[in-house]
């Protein structure tokens, strides 16, 4: 039995942006999603999914389900298997410390941990590039669009200056970053907000392309600041980040009522994290006023991920 284990991710700088060839910055999160793989006799693929209710199912009876896991998961053994020509049974068994509602990037998090458990199963070599590329793939066969920033962190883990589609992948050398992770309690939907942002674009293309410049220099102002754990401008350029994604109307009442709870309580900056609409937001801050801050934000409503950021990314258990 192989075990591999991926963790999920935060986008800190950049998200939208990301998209039109502009940087972000993700931050890797201590919650991590394991699949186990053993190798079948036969040529069924049989899935355990506790947090799904799944024991012992055959994948491809599955497939039809609602279940997005199954589709991600079944893309990636099937690009695995055409990629290095390899074929077999598999039990496969599925663990996660959270929920895919929380917008932590689990469906990246379940592909590469797949591949690099196939990778280390039919102990064909590969390296992080390759099972980032492999990963990102399987992410745009199943759902179409998506700059792989959330696969990037799960699959070099640390504090990433990314860009779309892996061009660039650089570390920012930095631990623990005095960060509160607050949940809205929404999910966000990622695919039609990324689609409104694009309309948006269409229509007015000098504003919008303005804004992605602006998020730009923000973004390289930030990857310098984080290195050199200046929290307190981190978090101004937070606050400035956020002020441009309210201009891309996708910021939402929930997210705001975190936001200013946060910002009240002291924070340094805040803004939210991902598509919007929902899912998470991030306040940064002195180290001895990160409990105050927690609490305001479950006052107005959110609910309080409690992760360390950075960690490490994908890896054999
Ligand atoms: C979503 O978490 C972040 C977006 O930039 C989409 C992406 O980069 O794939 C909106």
């Amino acid at each position: 039995m192989i075990k591999a284990s991926a963790p999920g991710k935060l986008m800190l700088f950049g998200e939208h942006a990301v998209i039109y060839d502009k940087p972000c910055i993700v931050a890797s999160v201590d919650h991590r999603i394991s699949v186990s793989l053993k190798k079948r006799n036969d040529n069924n693929i049989i899935l355990t999914a506790p947090e799904l209710n799944i024991e012992n199912e055959n994948i491809s009876d599955l497939e039809k389900s609602h279940f997005k896991k199954v589709s991600f998961l079944l893309t990636a053994i099937r690009n695995f298997f055409k990629k290095y020509d390899v074929k077999s049974g598999l039990d496969i068994k599925t663990q996660s410390e959270f929920s895919d509602k929380v917008g932590l990037g689990s469906s990246s998090a379940v592909v590469v941990s797949a591949i690099k458990g196939l990778s280390e199963l039919f102990k064909i070599k590969m390296n992080e590039k390759d099972v980032f590329d492999l990963s990102y793939q399987t992410v745009l066969d199943v759902q179409g669009l998506g700059s792989g920033f959330d696969v990037a962190a799960a699959v070099y883990g640390g504090i990433l200056f990314f860009k779309t589609a892996g061009k660039v992948i650089k570390a920012i050398n930095v631990q623990n970053i005095p960060l509160v992770i607050g949940y809205t309690g929404i999910k966000a939907d990622t695919p039609t907000l990324v689609k409104v942002v694009r309309e948006k674009r269409t229509k007015e293309p000098k504003k919008i392309n303005h804004i992605f410049n602006e998020i730009e220099k923000i973004v390289n102002l930030a990857k310098t600041e984080i290195e050199n754990k200046n929290w307190k401008e981190v978090g101004r350029l937070m606050n400035l980040n956020q002020d441009l994604l309210r201009n891309l109307d996708i910021s939402s009442k929930k997210l705001e009522n975190l936001i200013k709870a946060a910002l009240n309580a002291g924070a340094y900056g805040v803004k939210l994290s991902g598509a919007g609409g929902g899912d998470c937001m991030l306040a940064i801050s002195k180290k001895d006023n990160l409990d105050n801050i927690k609490k305001a934000i479950e006052k107005a409503g959110g609910s309080i991920i409690n992760a360390k950021i950075p960690t490490e990314g994908v890896r054999i258990e």
